[in-house]
C-alpha cells in the first residue's frame, strides 16, 4: 500500500484458542523486500504484473530507510486511456498464518481520489475459496468468504454480517470503525496508528489504536516479545462465528499490502467530492499522488 510505512509487522503465534502469543516473524524496514514478494500494479491491470522487484526499486516505487519501509505509486507520469494504468506496488508475505495475531504500526497511507489501499490477508488458491480478512480496506474492516458464512458481528457500524462474497457483490462482510482517524487523511495527519488483527477458530478482531491516543496497550507500543490479547481491550471490530465455520472459511493466509486505483471498490465509491471520472482523473493528475 503505502507511501510511509514505518514499519513493524510482528506476526505472533499460539494455540487456536490462545489469548497469548509469542513472537514469530517480525519485519522492519528492508524485511518487508527480503521477505515479501514484490510485485508491480497497474491500474488496469486485474492481476499484479510479475515484473521484478528490482523494477519497483529502480523506478523508486518502493524503498526501505533504515526501519521504515515505502511503497508508492508513481507521481510523475500523465497516462493515455489506452494504456494499462498507473504503476503502484503490491507486496505479499512469503510466510502464511493461520491462527494468529498480527500488530502492524503505520504511519502514512496513500490518500485521494481514486485510490484503493489495503493492508489484508488471503490463501494462495482461488478466491474468494481460502476466504479473505481485510485489516484495512477503504474505510472498512471486513472479511470475504466464498460460501454461507454470517458472523455476530460488533464495534463500530456494520453493514452486512453475510460474508459470502456471492450474496453481496464480493463485498462480504464489513464493519466502518469507531475511530474517524483510523484511515485516510485523518489517520495521516495524526500520524497514523496500530493496527492488530487476531484470528482464533471462533472470532477474527480487528483493534485500532491511533498514535499518541495513550489507547495503546503498552506491551504493543514496546514491541513485547509476547502478548496477551485478553488485555487489549474491546476490538474495534469483532466477527464472532455465530453461523460460520471460521476453520473451514479460511486457510493459510499471506499478509498482502497494495495500493489499486477506481477499479469496483474505490470506483463505485468514488466520492462525489472527487472531480469526473475515476480514471480519467487518476490517468491525467499524477501530483495528486504524491501522497500515495
Ligand atoms: C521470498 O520470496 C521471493 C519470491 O519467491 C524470493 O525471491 C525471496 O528469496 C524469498 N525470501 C526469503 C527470505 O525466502
Ligand atoms: C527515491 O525517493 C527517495 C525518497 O523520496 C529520494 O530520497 C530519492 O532521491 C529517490 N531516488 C530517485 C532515484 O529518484
Ligand atoms: C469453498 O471453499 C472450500 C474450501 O475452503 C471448498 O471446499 C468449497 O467447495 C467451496 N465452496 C464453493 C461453493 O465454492
Amino acid at each position: 500500500m503505502i507511501s510511509k510505512v514505518s514499519a513493524l509487522l510482528l506476526g505472533l503465534a499460539g494455540s487456536a484458542v490462545a489469548t497469548t502469543y509469542n513472537i514469530a516473524d517480525t519485519y522492519i524496514g528492508s524485511q518487508f523486500l527480503s521477505r515479501f514478494t514484490c510485485k508491480r500494479l497497474l491500474t488496469r491491470l486485474t492481476v499484479a504484473s510479475t515484473t521484478s522487484q528490482a523494477t519497483a526499486l529502480a523506478n523508486n516505487l518502493t524503498y526501505a530507510s533504515g526501519n521504515t519501509f515505502i511503497m508508492r505509486a508513481d507521481y510523475t507520469t500523465t497516462l493515455t486511456s489506452s494504456g494499462p494504468g498507473r504503476n503502484s506496488v503490491r507486496i505479499q508475505s512469503n510466510n502464511t498464518y493461520t491462527y494468529a495475531l498480527m500488530v502492524l504500526d503505520l504511519s502514512h497511507m496513500p490518500e485521494g481520489c481514486g485510490t484503493w489501499p489495503a493492508f489484508w490477508t488471503t490463501g494462495a488458491t482461488n478466491w474468494p475459496t481460502c476466504g479473505e480478512i481485510d485489516i484495512i480496506e477503504g474505510v472498512n474492516n471486513e472479511m470475504v468468504t466464498n460460501f454461507t458464512c454470517l458472523m455476530d458481528i460488533s464495534g463500530g457500524t456494520s453493514a452486512s454480517t453475510d460474508c459470502n462474497a456471492n450474496d453481496n457483490g464480493n463485498q462480504g462482510c464489513g464493519v466502518h470503525s469507531s475511530f474517524s482517524n483510523s484511515f485516510g487523511p485523518p489517520f495521516n495527519a495524526n500520524g497514523g496508528g496500530v493496527y492488530a488483527m487476531e484470528r482464533t477458530t471462533t472470532s477474527i478482531s480487528v483493534w485500532f489504536w491511533p498514535t499518541n491516543s495513550g489507547l495503546a496497550p503498552s506491551a504493543v507500543l514496546s514491541g513485547a516479545s509476547s502478548l496477551d490479547t485478553s488485555t487489549f481491550g474491546e476490538p474495534d471490530a469483532l466477527f464472532v462465528n455465530t453461523d460460520c465455520d471460521i476453520p473451514s472459511h479460511f486457510t493459510a493466509h499471506n499478509i498482502i499490502f497494495d495500493l489499486t486505483f477506481c477499479g469496483d471498490w474505490a470506483g463505485n465509491a468514488y466520492p462525489s467530492t472527487c472531480p469526473s471520472d475515476c480514471n480519467d482523473y487518476v490517468d491525467n493528475n499524477p501530483f495528486a499522488f504524491e501522497n500515495a
